[in-house]
């Protein structure tokens, strides 16, 4: 008798996002049913979810989810929580780990690791905050300080930003004593680092992280949106190249971060992270545009190959080994190799490669079929007529139209 098929059921926790809900979507369906090397068959489905009243103790339908919204809003992070302590739910990312480990933390553990993390340094709320008792705590034991010798020592210009960051809030340059006291006096209850600029970069690299695939791309902050991300494959030299994409798999892997973009600015043959903390990573087509298909493949294939193989999440962080690492005598690039052998028994890069290859076969087909078709063009449209002003349309329809078309000659077989 043929055992019956497995049902897997991948929840969407979303916030005002349509275009990558509907590709994850659209490309499941195309994907169908999975068959496994030893027969079984397994029928994956998605849904998105609302968010509603939960008793403590209810079931949790999804095995997986993917969500846009702890970041935000506590209702939803409070039951991924329940979800991940009560039912065992895999989580992309898990509350555990990204709430209260944001980018303060990350720089910690980059340094602790031996990364190159500009000089950086926490200052003081502002103003206390709204809370009585720490109006008297922070009158009777704040240690005054002197934010201009701190600034001195770091150089101008500096940045301030916010300990917990994301979306440039709170994002200063700082090139004087001026501007020094009035973006302080501007961050209020907000708490800030003041972090040595890198000045005259050559390159500002993101990468995006899914799972055990990572894209590192060449990023230009100082452009729109839509322009942010060039389309160029050897914008780093090899070994550059490599000591980027080992950084961000090993804070990802370090922290159980496995949804999540990082950035880093390279200057000569130096690597300065600076941002390695993103919960709710942009993957907007309208930003990402030529990388957009690659997102969606890897954000299913990962989703697949944790729900089909039964991945468990593991929250357990084991830094004792990553720091047994730092602690040795090694120089920075063998820490880095040493690092990169952790990285990938976190992610199980070689069963994931194993079962894109061989549950997943026809995974670059269905991709590129679902891009040519009109479906992928009217995500395209739909999003471009949201999120543009009428008389814009046509010109950006034209210009993603252009890079897609671009991604689908660079991938045509
Ligand atoms: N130490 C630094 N040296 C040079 N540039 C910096 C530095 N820190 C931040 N920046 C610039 O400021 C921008 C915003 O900083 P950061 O990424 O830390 O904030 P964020 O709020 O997380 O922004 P985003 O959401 O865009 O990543 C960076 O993209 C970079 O251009
Ligand atoms: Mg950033």
């Amino acid at each position: 008798m043929s055992q019956p098929d497995t049902k897997h059921l991948i929840g969407l926790l979303l916030g005002a996002e349509e275009d990558w809900p509907r590709a994850f979507e659209e490309l499941l369906a195309r994907v169908g049913p999975i068959r496994t090397a030893d027969g079984d068959k397994h029928e994956v489905s998605v849904q998105r979810l609302t968010i509603e009243p939960f008793d403590l103790r209810q079931d949790v339908h999804p095995d997986l989810v993917i969500d846009r919204l702890a970041y935000w809003y506590y209702h939803p992070r409070e039951w991924l929580k329940k979800a991940a302590l009560v039912n065992g739910t895999y989580l992309l990312n898990s509350p555990f780990t990204f709430q209260s480990m944001e980018k303060h933390s990350a720089y910690c553990a980059m340094l602790r690791l031996g990364l190159k993390v500009p000089q950086t340094v926490l200052v003081p709320y502002k103003h206390p905050v709204d809370n009585s008792r720490w109006a008297y705590t922070a009158a009777k034991y704040n240690r005054a300080f002197d934010l201009d010798t701190i600034a001195e020592k770091l150089g101008y210009p500096l940045f301030m930003k916010p300990f917990d960051g994301g979306g440039w809030r709170g994002v200063s340059r700082v090139r004087n004593r001026d501007e020094l006291h009035r973006a302080y006096d501007d961050s209020g209850e907000m708490l800030m680092h003041l972090q040595e600029s890198i000045e005259g970069y050559d390159v500002f690299a993101r990468s995006l992280t899914v799972g055990a695939e990572t894209m590192v791309m060449n990023f230009r902050p100082e452009l729109p949106m839509h322009d942010r991300y060039a389309v160029s494959h050897d914008f780093l030299t090899a070994e550059t190249g490599a000591e980027v994409l080992a950084i961000s798999r090993l804070i990802n892997a370090f922290f159980r971060w496995e949804f999540n973009s990082c950035e880093v600015l390279v200057r000569g043959t130096e690597v300065y992270p600076i941002d390695y903390a993103n919960g709710c990573p942009d993957i907007a087509i309208t930003s990402l545009h030529y990388y957009f298909p690659w997102a969606i493949s890897a954000l299913l294939k990962w989703s697949l190959f944790c729900t089909v193989t039964g991945r468990r999440p593991r929250l357990d962080l084991e830094t004792a080994k990553y720091f047994e690492i730092a602690d040795s005598d090694r120089t920075y690039a063998e820490k880095l190799t040493a690092y990169a052998a952790l990285s990938e028994t976190y992610f199980q890069t070689g069963r994931y490669t194993e079962f894109c290859a061989s549950v997943l076969p026809d995974m670059d087909d269905i991709v590129r079929e679902w891009v040519g078709s009109p479906e992928f063009d009217a995500v395209l449209v739909d999003t471009v007529r949201a999120t543009y002003p009428q008389a814009e349309h046509e010109r950006f329809l034209a210009h993603f139209r252009g890079l897609l078309g671009l991604w689908k000659t660079d991938n045509a077989i």
